[in-house]
């Protein structure tokens, strides 16, 4: 109606301008601040990278320091967000758990109040520090398991790890391999632009709602299985057709019937008509590091790379380009570090927050920010006359 434009699922509507990501779907590339993402994953860290992506800049060292310095101070959560895990089933999926933990913290901080610079840092640092912590005390209820506390002399991902497989009784023994593999995979997934669940928490806080509030609905965005939750959907699939004997090829051919309604998980992306440069960097991680745990022999890994296989020498797929996305290889590197598959889109979610922080805090910053509100074509009744009970 009027100057309405009709673009379903924003697929051509910019909504922003930011200069945080840079992707070139067509070309497959993908840089942080310019930066491309192929030399972050090899010579940065997720706290050095996450500085980057939330203040613009590579950090001196000293920035750096103090950034990891202010982060570890608040890894503690309050006892009262703790005991609250407990009021959950045993088994709850750690996503919706992980949310509400976010929306919590809200409750219990006073950098909620306002957006003065001071405390935009202090509620950035706050989360920064404390989202593994919940991620960590979620998966720990998921598994009836009590949480340990943070463990300050250890590094962002080696303290995670810790939090999540150590136990009361006996020290965790960090693996430098795995360490160096989650500051890789927390990297790649640091920010992506307007995707569904940056633009939830874009679109939640230009209602000037707090961090806090648009992180956890971000959170909520990234559980779908068309988004985060692919990852988990992913191994899910891997696993149906081990399990089942399926064919790669019967399997490819099922996921092109339209009338199947299944899709190939980890397949296809909005941005990315090439392969997502992400995906190259997982896939050569997977490689050496399933190949090394499992004695060289690892059966969903094979499935995976066969199914690529076949899916890029299928017209299908070519005509569609439709290539694995970042989602295609990370959930075989979590399960051989030990994660079950519900705990896979925490982990996307680990990463992607210091990108739904910055993008919150450049578009709160940004003059031009309005409060979202998109618009509708309506296709319903022409007006009618209410219709008495007897007479329905
Ligand atoms: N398997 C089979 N067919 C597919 C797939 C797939 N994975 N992805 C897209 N198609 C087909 C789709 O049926 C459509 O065909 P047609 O033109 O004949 O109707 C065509 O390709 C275009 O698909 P679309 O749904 O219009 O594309 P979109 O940009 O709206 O969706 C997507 C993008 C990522 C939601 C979709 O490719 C998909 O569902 N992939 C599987 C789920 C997945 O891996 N998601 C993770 C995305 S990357 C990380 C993240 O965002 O979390």
């Amino acid at each position: 109606t009027g100057d309405t434009t009709f673009d379903i699922g924003f697929a051509n509507t910019a909504v922003c301008k930011s200069a945080i990501t840079y992707i070139d779907g067509d070309a497959g590339v993908l840089q942080y601040r310019g930066y491309p993402i192929e030399q972050l994953a090899e010579k940065s860290t997720f706290l050095e990278t996450s500085y980057l992506v939330l203040y613009g800049e590579l950090p001196t060292k000293e920035q750096l320091e103090d950034f990891t310095e202010k982060v570890a101070n608040h890894m503690v959560i309050d006892e009262r967000i703790r005991e609250m895990f407990r009021i959950f089933p045993r088994r709850s999926h750690p996503m919706p758990v992980l949310s509400a933990g976010v929306t919590a913290l809200g409750l219990f901080s006073q950098d909620t109040i306002g957006f003065d610079d001071d405390r935009i840092d202090a509620a950035t640092h706050r989360l920064m520090a404390k989202v593994p912590t919940i991620a960590a005390y979620s998966y720990k209820n998921s598994i009836g398991m009590p949480t340990l506390y943070p463990d300050y002399s250890l590094s962002y991902v080696e303290n995670f790890l810790r939090m999540s497989f150590g136990t009361v009784s006996q020290p965790y023994e960090l693996d430098d391999e795995v360490v160096k593999a989650m500051e890789v995979l927390l990297i790649l997934h640091a920010d992506h632009e307007q995707n569904c669940s940056t633009s939830t928490v874009r679109l939640v806080g230009s209602a000037q709602t707090n961090l806090y509030q648009s992180v956890s609905s971000g959170v909520n965005a990234l559980y779908g299985p068309l988004h985060g939750g692919a990852n988990q959907a992913v191994l899910e699939m891997l696993d149906d057709i081990a399990d089942r004997g399926i064919s790669v090829k019967d399997y490819v051919n099922k996921v092109k019937d339209k009338s199947s309604n299944e899709r190939l998980m980890g397949f296809g992306h909005r941005v990315y008509k090439n392969y997502d440069p992400r995906a190259a960097i997982i896939k050569k991680h997977a490689d050496a590091i399933l190949r090394n745990r499992a004695g060289g022999n690892d059966r969903l890994l094979d499935i995976a790379l066969e199914l690529e296989e076949a899916a890029l020498s299928d017209p299908y797929f070519v005509e569609r380009k439709l290539y694995p996305n970042v989602d295609f290889y990370t959930g075989l590197i979590y399960r051989a570090m030990g994660f079950p598959t519900d705990m896979f889109t925490v982990l996307f979610a680990i990463g992607r927050l210091p990108g739904w922080i910055a993008q919150w805090r450049e578009m709160i910053k940004d003059p031009a920010n309005k409060i979202g509100r998109p618009r509708q074509i309506y296709i319903g009744h022409t007006e009618r006359d209410y219709v008495a009970m007897d007479a329905r």
